[in-house]
């Protein structure tokens, strides 16, 4: 069979009022990823070469979210908000030469599935010219109804303009739809605003298409997959269905989560099979955990990788460029940042470590500290394979450990530590015998 050609377009005019925010809805995240961007990921994966944004004044930003995800994207200003048709019109520029598939998408409609989109297409592939997303709604009244008679989707009715029987059904449009690319902008062109709000509905393209002898079907998308958001409670709503689908992935793919609902993902954690992540661990963005590693409770990571049968936590900070090779251990209240923890290496107590390098097998003692950063400039911190940094070590980057050196326990470097040296930098023990006895008997008397 011959590959179909495939084209997305987002509508995102809407400011979105109910947010009550200074920046457009669509721009609002979702596990660390702006809502438009994931509508965008899911239409590239289902296939779409390219991408038309409709946007209001100002979006900039919203177009750039977008690119971020696909280059192939166009964008089109929408200055007055006239409907949903109006809006998609005014993509037109983008349906002169229309692909075979053309999909409507919202971008403030962050969860609908690859998947999903891929069916529709199917859909247009075994002979629909129009292709409607239902859900069945629990809450029906603010939706479009879905009207069917024999398979044959046969018109879409707002709320507002639906009779008392029509307002009973409970299948509602989810506001996606998949056209012909041949018959769109025909059908398109034909829709009036002679409706209750005076707007252009891209719904009545349904009928419309009817009329003229398409062939239109609806499909059924779960709820919670569809759902849209116009307030910080429904985007909180969305969140919280995205991390149920990311734990369950997440255990589906091989890994425990031993208290799943405490777990948080962002939109691009990898996590191999065999790992372990105890409760109430946080990831943000770019991580990726390999297999059989293990990361502890009330961790924290972002921007990091951590290798297979590394142990984490509990309470570690995982900051990015954070790099654990193979079996490196990072233990409770250590924070790393950009540094290569190698090889078996271990980081166990109280311990920052940033812009370094700890070589294979080091031990870093409890509450070393990297210094590096004199206010002005970050600096690089070398520690050779084997070395033992004492307990409560300042290392005043830039300076660099040779392998196997020890570092005494309380010693500030500010030079190079040579190989296999015990070097430290703290003034020697004395003691006075018997002080601290006339000391106490001198002031308990009188
Ligand atoms: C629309 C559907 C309704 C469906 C509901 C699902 C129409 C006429 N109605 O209703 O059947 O049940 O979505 O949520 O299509 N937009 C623009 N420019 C416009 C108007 C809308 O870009 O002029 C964008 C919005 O930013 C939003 C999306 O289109 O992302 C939907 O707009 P909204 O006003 O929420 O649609 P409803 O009228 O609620
Ligand atoms: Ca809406």
């Amino acid at each position: 069979m011959m590959q179909r050609s495939c084209q997305a377009i987002i509508l995102a005019a809407g400011q979105g009022t109910r947010m009550k925010s200074s920046k457009p809805k669509v721009l609002h995240q979702v596990a660390h990823l702006p809502m438009v961007s994931h509508v965008a990921k899911a239409a590239i994966n289902a296939g779409s070469q390219k991408i038309s944004l409709v946007v209001g004044p100002d979006m900039d930003p919203v177009l750039k979210a977008v690119r971020s995800i696909h280059k192939n994207v166009q964008s089109h200003q929408q200055i007055e908000r006239l409907g949903t048709a109006h809006a998609v019109l005014a993509a037109e520029s983008d349906l002169g030469q229309p692909l075979d598939d053309v999909i409507i998408l919202y971008g403030d409609t962050p969860l609908v599935e690859s998947q999903t989109i891929a069916s529709m297409r199917a859909a247009l592939s075994n002979g629909a010219d129009v292709v409607v997303l239902g859900f069945r709604a629990e809450k029906p009244d603010p939706y479009g109804r879905l009207l069917e008679e024999e398979g044959q989707l046969v018109a879409i009715r707002e709320a507002k303009d639906a009779s008392e029987d029509e307002l009973k059904v409970d299948f509602c449009n989810a506001g996606i739809m998949a056209f012909s690319g041949k018959i769109i902008l025909q059908l398109l062109k034909r829709i009036d605003n002679d409706n209750a709000q005076k707007e252009y509905y891209l719904t009545d393209a349904v009928e419309l298409a009817n009329r003229s002898g398409h062939k239109v079907v609806a499909m059924e998308a779960e709820e919670a997959e569809v759902q849209g958001v116009n307030s910080r409670l429904e985007l909180a709503r969305v969140e919280a269905t995205f991390q149920q689908r990311a734990r369950l992935n997440a255990m589906t793919e091989g890994a425990t989560l031993q208290d799943p609902e405490t777990v948080y993902f962002a939109h691009d954690t990898k996590i191999g099979r065999d790992v372990v992540i105890e409760q109430n661990v946080v990831f943000g963005p770019g991580v990726e955990v390999a297999d059989e590693a293990t990361i502890r409770a009330f961790s924290h990571l972002e921007g990091a990788k951590v290798a297979s049968h590394c142990v984490i936590g509990p309470y570690a900070r995982l900051r990015p460029g954070a790099d654990l090779r193979e079996a490196a251990k990072v233990g409770n209240f250590c924070e790393v940042k950009k540094a290569v923890i190698d090889q078996g290496a271990k980081v166990n107590h109280l311990s920052y470590i940033g812009d370094a390098h700890v070589g294979a097998k080091a031990n870093i003692g409890a509450g070393t500290i990297t210094c590096n950063y004199d206010g002005f400039n970050k600096s690089k911190t070398e520690i050779g394979a084997g070395a033992f940094i004492g307990s409560n070590s300042a290392l005043v980057a830039p300076v660099i450990v040779e392998e196997g050196a020890i570092v005494g326990a309380g010693s500030v470097i500010t030079k190079t530590v040579e190989a296999n040296s015990l070097t430290l930098t703290r003034a020697k023990q004395m003691a006075l015998s018997n002080w601290a006895t006339k000391f106490r008997e001198k002031n308990s008397k009188g």
